[in-house]
């Protein structure tokens, strides 16, 4: 069946890269200024990619402000993660984090400087000297726009190198061939409703997060888990899903991101009692303990009846004493967010704020340098597939184990983006000719299509997608039990049902906005799907997956990664690896703070 190539534009690149945050635009650049022609397609103009909303900083040990290194940085990275991280990978990000800086710096990323003309680090949640002795200043800022001044000058640079932008086009389907290798991407012009075929030696994944599954979140409405459905759709496994992080300190109510930042300049969190708590809970770091740590007993105080407002439902932010001046410098988004979303005056009120959802750690599952592998034989080693790479919060490398450190997610962004970019460069593809694309390229995205355009089901997008965040919300949330999950699975597999009736052609929907986000639900389907019944699968508490029903990590046992499929919506493991490159393995410890 050949049905739609041939009605169907082609173009043919190098690369294709979906996504223009700051993972796919670091990979563009690396590859554009390499003479590649590479193709970047984006949902949204670039500089609206999640990636800008990122606020407290980038992680490096630069030792601006008091001694640091690499190793510290690791030792805190595989400890936040409670051990599940791969320590290979880890050790890589770590070493490369003063490098990417300097060259962010270099590419004239505006951070905030000391007086000394150095770029100015804060500390943030979970970041210390001496494997956990004291807090140390890592995370490297731009006031509290750190993805922002990131995502601009990745742009620019991009724009300099003569990346080719598709604004506004959706992928829908990667393109693989009779060897399984990716040779593209069909995607659709989000304007006209046309669709195309971009050919490409290789394709590479930055489609970011799925926070959208969730229905309070500090994500963007265009965090769908794009890049996540389309992995699952193409037959490759998704990894570690069950392992998302609450960010402590979303605004209650609204869910907009207040940055740690603000603790890490002197914020504290307090109770009912107007208590910090936090010094109960974690003596050393107190409200800078690693996130899933301080949700946690946020979430503990709340539950024991010391929560704050007329429902008792969230605690508050207070940094009136920070001062009005430090304030304005280093937090004037803060001081923005806090009047608009939660109406206080930020250096005269506290902030409410609750636990949110933020970021997920896991994704589609790749090596160091960004290639996508599937684990095959009893041993689990990894095949690579040919054509394909992941970056960013849609990978799973893995180096955020079970809960990211903060400030690891731009690092993360920018060290796999420029690895991904620097390994496709060194496999000589420039001088690769384009696979033959086969008859049926396109057929499998156009019929997906076709089922939506000709549906005449009564369910409607948003009536299931909101059903989806309302049951991961209930379901999945915080704290979990095996009831809670067994039930949210049983939930979520009903809604995949009513998800392929649902028909976009509601008639007070009249933009091209109604079918994208029809695609869209596609994907949050397949993400929910992934998260969930992998969180039902895991018997033991281990970072950001907190199962009361099996309160202890249980290393014996669980010490592997989750892989879930979609055909069969089936699971396997594999194991964790725990030999980093050349230093000695960081063994699983009780995780104190
Ligand atoms: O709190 C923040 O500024 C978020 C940073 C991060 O997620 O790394």
């Amino acid at each position: 069946m050949a049905a739609y190539k041939s009605a169907i534009p082609t173009r043919r690149f190098d690369a294709v890269i979906v996504g223009a945050g700051g993972s796919g635009m670091r990979a563009s650049l690396q590859l554009a200024e390499a003479g590649l022609n590479v193709a970047v397609l984006s949902k949204v103009f670039p500089t609206r990619s999640h990636t800008v909303a990122a606020q407290g900083g980038i992680g490096a040990s630069l030792g601006n402000m008091a001694e640091d290194n690499w190793f510290w940085h690791m030792f805190d990275t595989v400890k936040g993660g409670d051990y599940l991280g791969d320590q290979d990978a880890i050790e890589f990000m770590c070493r490369e984090a003063p490098k990417v800086v300097y060259e962010l710096e270099h590419f004239g990323m505006p951070f905030d400087r000391n007086p000394d003309g150095t770029i100015y680090q804060r500390p943030f949640g979970g970041h210390t000297a001496h494997f956990g002795e004291k807090p140390v200043q890592r995370a490297c800022a731009a006031a509290d726009r750190t993805g922002h001044a990131l995502l601009h000058t990745l742009y620019q640079r991009n724009v300099r190198a003569r990346t080719h932008f598709f604004v506004e086009w959706m992928a829908l389907d990667l393109i693989r061939d009779a060897d399984g290798d990716v040779i593209g991407v069909v995607a659709l012009e989000m304007e006209t409703g046309e669709c195309m075929i971009l050919e490409a030696k290789t394709t590479v994944m930055a489609t970011g997060g799925a926070g959208r599954i969730f229905a309070a979140s500090t994500n963007a409405f265009i965090n769908t888990g794009d890049g996540m459905g389309m992995a699952a759709r193409a037959g490759l496994p998704l990894q570690d899903m069950e392992f998302w992080q609450f960010h402590p300190t979303g605004v209650a109510g609204a869910g907009v991101l207040i940055t740690e930042g603000v603790r890490g300049e002197g914020g504290i969190l307090i109770n009912s009692e107007g208590e910090r708590f936090m010094e109960r809970y974690a003596p050393t770091l107190k409200d800078l303990a690693p996130r899933d740590f301080v949700s946690r007993s946020m979430d503990q105080e709340i539950k024991e009846g010391r929560g704050c407002g007329p429902n008792k439902d969230h605690v508050m932010l207070d940094l009136r004493h920070i001062g009005a001046d430090t304030i304005a410098k280093r937090l004037p988004s803060i001081l923005e967010i806090g009047h608009k979303f939660a109406n206080v005056d930020a250096t005269k009120e506290p902030i409410p704020v609750v636990p949110t959802i933020h970021y997920q750690m896991g994704g589609i599952p790749t090596n160091i340098h960004g290639q996508v592998v599937t684990p095959t034989g009893p041993e689990k080693s990894a095949k690579v597939v040919n054509g394909l790479y992941a970056i960013g919060e849609c990978a799973c490398v893995s180096v955020h184990g079970a809960n990211r450190l903060g400030t690891n997610s731009l690092l993360d962004l920018v060290v796999f983006g420029r690895a991904a970019g620097n390994h496709i460069v060194g496999s000589g593809l420039k001088a690769k000719e384009n696979k033959p694309l086969p008859a049926d390229a396109a057929d499998f995205a156009m019929n997906r299509l076709a089922r939506l355009e000709n549906s005449t089901g009564t369910e409607t997008v948003q009536g299931v997608a909101n059903d989806i965040r309302a049951t991961m919300q209930k379901y999945c949330g915080v704290f979990r039990t095996d009831e809670m999950l067994n039930k949210g699975v049983e939930e979520i597999m009903k809604l995949d049902e009513r998800r392929k009736h649902v028909s976009f052609k509601d008639k007070s929907m009249v933009f091209n906005t109604a079918r994208v986000e029809a695609l869209e639900l596609d994907n949050l389907i397949e993400t929910a799907k992934a998260t969930i019944v992998s969180a039902a699968a895991r018997k033991e508490s281990r970072g950001a997956h907190a199962q009361d029903d099996h309160p202890t990590r249980d290393d014996d046992n669980w010490m592997k990664h989750t892989l879930w499929y979609s055909e069969g919506n089936r699971l396997d493991y594999k194991p964790v690896v725990t030999k980093p490159l050349t230093v000695d393995t960081f063994k699983p410890k009780p995780r104190t703070f």
